[in-house]
């Protein structure tokens, strides 16, 4: 595995695979690995012929009382993990290198109408931040196809919205929440829960799986659905941001067509805000 830190290198190594006609997929991370990414490293290469991981804390996506500063950051044992999983390329670039310009990014891209809603009401500006960062790795790597987590549902619509409204030329494959025995997903911010929140964290799942069931047994009352969510999640010592019932392809309130839901809530549990989801297909 080669690994670089300036776009120019990126560039360079892709347009010699192109040459090779490979196929070219990324991973976009921000470090501090585990299995939910290395997860995702595989279905990307079940879909190409090279993989590159990018590892990058993007400022722009940290709203300013948010944990940039204090997120981990574990270049070394990731690169280790990454050669492991036969990674091609580990593109680990400084902020300078994504913003040239320093803190002032002119151009931001906002996915509107859904960057503002359920995670995007609690943290203003963070799917812009999000959108415009992977929308200059799209430009840096031009790969073709891009690789995220159904654990962070809401960005992974955000952004194949944002993909398809831009007609970039790249596929956008999600991939399945990968999780603790417990059923706590996994996240690189379950190192901030103390012994005794990451006791009570799989209230998060419980609470998300209670919905599911009460939806698959017939249950339509969407409103006392996330109530009962809510809940249990204050029940358990959590406090959630919200607890919500969607439509999994718009993240719009259900409606007589929707095909398919989704469960999704956030909640803050000692220093930590965690996210999860969980969908289902409505049968008819
Ligand atoms: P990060 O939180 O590092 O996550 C990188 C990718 O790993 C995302 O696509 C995320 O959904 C996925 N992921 C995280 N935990 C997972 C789990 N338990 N199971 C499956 N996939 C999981 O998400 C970001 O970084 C950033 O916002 C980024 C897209 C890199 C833009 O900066």
């Amino acid at each position: 595995m080669e690994v670089v830190t300036t776009v120019a290198a990126v560039r360079e190594r892709v347009r010699l695979w192109r040459a090779e006609g490979s196929r070219v997929a990324l991973v976009p991370t921000m470090g501090n690995l585990h299995a939910g990414h290395l997860s995702l490293l595989a279905a990307a290469r079940s879909r190409a012929d090279r993989v590159i991981t990018s590892v990058f804390v993007n400022p722009l996506q940290f709203g300013p009382a948010e944990d940039f500063a204090a997120y981990p950051r574990t270049l070394d044992e990731d690169e280790r993990l990454l050669r492991e999983a036969h990674c091609d390329l580990l593109f680990a670039p400084p902020v300078a290198e994504i913003y040239p310009e320093g803190g002032a990014q002119a151009t931001m891209i906002t996915v509107r109408g859904l960057s503002g809603i359920l995670c995007g009401q609690f943290r203003p500006g963070h799917f812009a931040g999000v959108a415009t960062v992977v929308a200059k790795l799209f430009n840096i790597v031009t790969p073709d196809v891009a690789v995220f987590g159904e654990k962070d549902y809401q960005q992974f619509i955000i952004i194949r919205r944002m993909t398809s409204d831009l007609l970039l030329p790249v596929e956008i494959i999600g991939a399945p929440t990968v999780r603790a025995p417990d059923g706590l997903a996994l996240s690189s911010r379950n190192r901030f829960l103390s012994p005794a929140d990451r006791a009570v964290a799989p209230a998060i799942y419980h609470a998300l799986r209670a919905a599911v069931e009460r939806l698959e047994a017939g249950d339509r009352d969407f409103i006392g659905i996330e109530s009962g969510g809510w809940q249990a999640l204050a029940v358990a010592g959590l406090r959630p941001d919200y607890f919500a019932v969607r439509d999994a392809v718009d993240l719009q309130a259900p409606r007589a067509p929707s095909r398919e839901l989704v469960v999704l809530t956030a909640v803050r549990l000692g220093k930590a805000r965690l996210i999860d989801n969980l969908r289902l297909a409505l049968l008819r």
